[in-house]
């Protein structure tokens, strides 16, 4: 079929098999380009479809050689309905690592399952032994607790009062004010069960139980701060309360995997074009007044750029791990830099639906929307009838 992009608000109901698999063979010409990183060997991704953990996943791959275990929950295709762009990415990685002759092996399920981290750990035990590296890079709206069974939604609300600010439709790129009433206290425990730090405890107590983490391995985190801006609506909204949580949970996985010299980290990642983050009132409009002035300055990443940052220079850097005040890696350095925040702070007072096109990135907001899904690529041709039903080889 021939497959053009359906968009509804903030999600695309359609994606490109052959635009996923440009967006998977870009990532890999970029980290070719940087030369190999001396990293990890045997690594599991929870999360490795999309966004940073599927550059992550890409990162250990073709950076370092390692072996993969990704895992992830997207939806196959049915003949004519397309994929979700992670199926579509997973399967031209599995492609691309057969090429290079490295093992991958992915599981589609619920990570928040005990099911699907039994049978993780079934397939590390028969294939890899123990894994040096385990990246947890979740995003997801809800979470079914696998011991109580409870169905937890996540919200993206301010705590205490309204708050009012600017915002953009990207689409459009109408500006307008938008007023979000502040959540409730059950609201900000149901985002912390879903986006906090209890699945990734559970699944280093299930690794650490099985024997199955190497000496000392590596764990990390996604998080973000953000600036003053988006602060009322994220890192002091019901999402930053997960973030904290998230954060605090990392010292508690360390001290337990003391016993075996392994460590957890958090990393703070920069503001990027995610299906996530479009979801998230004021911060399209923020993003794109930050990549232009990180464009400006010739500093703008995506994930790519950030992840290989990562692994080359923190975490596998050959001397310690540069940490914060509190503990904390940080790769969202020069997203927060004071020139680049004095500017977007300058800037912001100035966006109106007028003056965006001008003084903001509203054009490479929308291609990174598209390239999501698999859209807007050059080199890759649209016109082409091409099979919605690709497997992915290698999963189980
Ligand atoms: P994303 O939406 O691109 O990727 C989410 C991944 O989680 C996908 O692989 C998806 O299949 C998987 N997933 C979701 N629910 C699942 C489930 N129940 N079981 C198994 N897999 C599931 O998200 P993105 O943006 O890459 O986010 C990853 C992490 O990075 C999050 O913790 C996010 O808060 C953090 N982060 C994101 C930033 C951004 O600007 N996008 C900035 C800094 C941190």
């Amino acid at each position: 079929m021939i497959i053009e992009p359906r968009m509804r608000g903030f999600i695309c109901l359609t994606s490109h098999p052959g635009g996923c698999a440009k967006n998977v063979s870009n990532q890999i010409e970029y980290l070719r380009s940087k030369g190999p990183i001396e990293g990890p060997k045997n690594v599991l991704v929870i999360g490795a479809s999309t966004g940073f953990g599927l550059a992550s996943r890409i990162t250990a791959a073709f950076g370092s050689k390692a072996s993969t275990i990704g895992v992830f929950f997207e939806k196959p295709p049915l003949p004519g309905k397309t994929a979700s762009p992670g199926w579509y990415n997973s399967a031209a990685f599995h492609q691309e690592a057969k090429k290079a002759g490295l093992y991958a092996k992915s599981i589609n399920g619920d990570a928040f399952s005990t099911e699907v981290k039994n049978k993780t750990i079934a397939l590390i035990k028969a294939d890899l032994g123990k894994v040096d590296l385990v990246i947890y890079s979740l995003a997801s709206p809800v979470r079914t607790h696998p011991v109580t069974g409870v169905l937890h939604r996540s919200v993206l609300k301010p705590i205490g009062s309204t708050f009012t600010n600017k915002t953009v439709d990207f689409h459009s790129g109408v500006v307008s004010n938008i007023s979000i009433e502040p959540c409730n206290e059950e609201d900000i425990a149901n985002t912390v069960a879903v986006m906090g730090g209890e699945d990734w405890e559970m699944w280093m107590d299930a690794l650490l139980d099985a024997d199955v983490l190497a000496p000392n391995a590596k764990t990390v985190a996604y998080s973000y701060i953000g600036p003053a801006l988006t602060e009322a609506v994220y890192r002091k909204g019901t999402i930053g309360k997960a973030k904290d949580h998230l954060e605090a949970t990392a010292f508690k996985i360390s001290d337990k995997l003391k016993s075996i010299g392994a460590h957890a980290y958090v990393s703070v990642n920069k503001a990027l074009v995610t299906q996530a983050s479009s979801a998230i009132p004021v911060i399209p409009l923020y993003i794109s007044l930050l990549y232009k002035v990180m464009k400006e300055k010739n500093i703008h990443e995506g994930c790519i750029e950030q992840i290989q940052r990562l692994f080359k220079e923190r975490l596998y850097l050959g001397k310690e791990t540069p940490l914060d005040t509190m503990g904390r890696i940080r790769i969202d350095d020069w997203e927060m830099r004071e020139d680049v925040q004095a500017k977007v702070a300058e800037l912001w007072l100035q966006a109106n639906t007028e003056t965006l096109p001008e003084i903001g990135d509203l054009q490479g907001y929308k291609t990174d929307f598209l390239n999501l899904f698999g859209f807007g690529f050059a080199g890759v041709d649209y016109q082409k009838d091409l099979s919605e039903m690709v497997e992915i080889e290698g999963i189980e």
